[in-house]
């Protein structure tokens, strides 16, 4: 019998069997991207973030930004924003667009995010805080969720509090990046201060920060005890570090990783969902740094970015890349970078 580390929790009339969770980015996870994740065992995907006043603007790339697959359900839209009435706005234009929860985003660093007190700002003013989650659970029906970082800097640190402020406000499941916004994306995520959330509450509780492999997952739900595992950078050009975490979760031997044809037949389907989803004009835009992420590490990768990140041509794009892709079809399997990059 395979020994499953995590049980899985419900969220509303939902079940998340299982407990791997899809990191929303910003500019990466679109349904394309979250199309060629999810087969690797996600059990839960969360849309990139949507400002709480783009909503009004009913623009056609907020729209696009919403979109939830028919095979993605139950599938989570984020919002974010600073004014009560704003997000719960927001919140009820997500669940008019399907979302089966609502994710309030209150990690982001940006300085354009935070200079607005949205995103990790927030975390400063603990009864702004309060003010947005009981506003927001009160507006839809659906369970509303939380993401959020440790705090705004190491003496500011109030990750428990916060754990405890959205625990009684009604938030059903709370999400926690081991770093404060200090730390933007340096050093390491601080697991240990997940498991201060994790003590703090009884709601499911996500660890999240620097989970590149099924041994990561492990020792951060080792240290945390968190009940799920989000993971977001190390999937850039490796959505097969999913599989391993998914193995990881499910107690089953860790997957092989692709060979280098079977590389090629994942950028190309998720080249064909960019297309679909986005248009060749935007998505040419798009695969230029998804297809150097999936390049990174093998053998004369930056000998092919060099010559691949000048080209704009769609046709000309994939024809090059594929040409590069299955030349490295002699190499048995190839390794792949786990290292964290972060997107431009
Ligand atoms: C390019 C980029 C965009 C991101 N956009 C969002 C976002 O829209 N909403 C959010 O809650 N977090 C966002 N994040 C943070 C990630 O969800 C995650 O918390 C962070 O990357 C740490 O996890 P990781 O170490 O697995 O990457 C973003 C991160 C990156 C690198």
């Amino acid at each position: 019998m395979n020994q499953r580390l995590l049980p899985g929790f419900t969220l509303g009339k939902h079940n998340i069997d299982v407990p791997l969770v899809l990191a929303p980015m910003a500019g990466i996870t679109d349904l394309p991207f979250r199309r060629i994740c999810k087969p690797f065992g996600v059990g839960l995907v969360v849309t990139e973030m949507i400002a709480s006043r783009a909503v009004d603007m009913g623009r056609e790339r907020t729209e696009r930004m919403a979109e939830l697959g028919d095979d993605e359900h139950p599938a989570s839209i984020q919002v974010a924003g600073s004014d009560p009435e704003f997000v719960s706005e927001a919140a009820r234009w997500a669940v008019g667009h399907g979302a089966d929860f609502v994710d309030i985003n209150m990690g982001c660093p940006v300085k354009k995010i935070c200079k607005q007190t949205a995103g990790s700002a927030m975390l400063k003013d603990e009864a702004l805080v309060a003010r947005v989650l009981e506003a927001v659970v009160k507006a839809v029906e659906v369970p509303v969720t939380l993401k959020i970082r440790t705090g705004w800097d190491e003496p500011s640190k109030n990750v428990t509090n916060i754990a405890r402020i959205a625990e009684e406000c009604g938030i059903q499941m709370l999400t926690v990046h081991g770093r404060t916004r200090a730390q933007m994306f340096h050093g390491h995520a601080n697991w240990e201060d997940i498991g201060l959330a994790k003590d703090a509450v009884s709601i499911p509780v996500i660890g999240n920060g620097d989970v590149v492999d099924g041994e990561s997952a492990r020792e951060m739900i080792r240290i945390s005890n968190c009940d799920g595992v989000m993971v977001g950078r190390a999937v850039q050009g490796n959505p097969w570090v999913l599989g391993e975490v998914y193995a990881a979760l499910m107690g089953l031997p860790q997957p092989t990783r692709p060979t280098a044809e079977q590389r090629w037949t994942i950028v190309i389907e998720h080249m064909q969902h960019l297309a679909e989803h986005h248009g060749i004009r935007r998505a040419s835009k798009l695969a230029r740094k998804h297809i150097i992420w999936y390049s990174k590490g093998l053998r004369g990768s930056a000998d092919f970015r060099s010559h691949f990140q000048v080209m704009a041509d769609w046709q000309q794009m994939l024809d090059f890349a594929e040409t590069y892709f299955l030349s490295l079809c002699e190499d048995a399997h190839l390794e792949h970078t786990t290292e964290p990059h972060i997107a431009a």
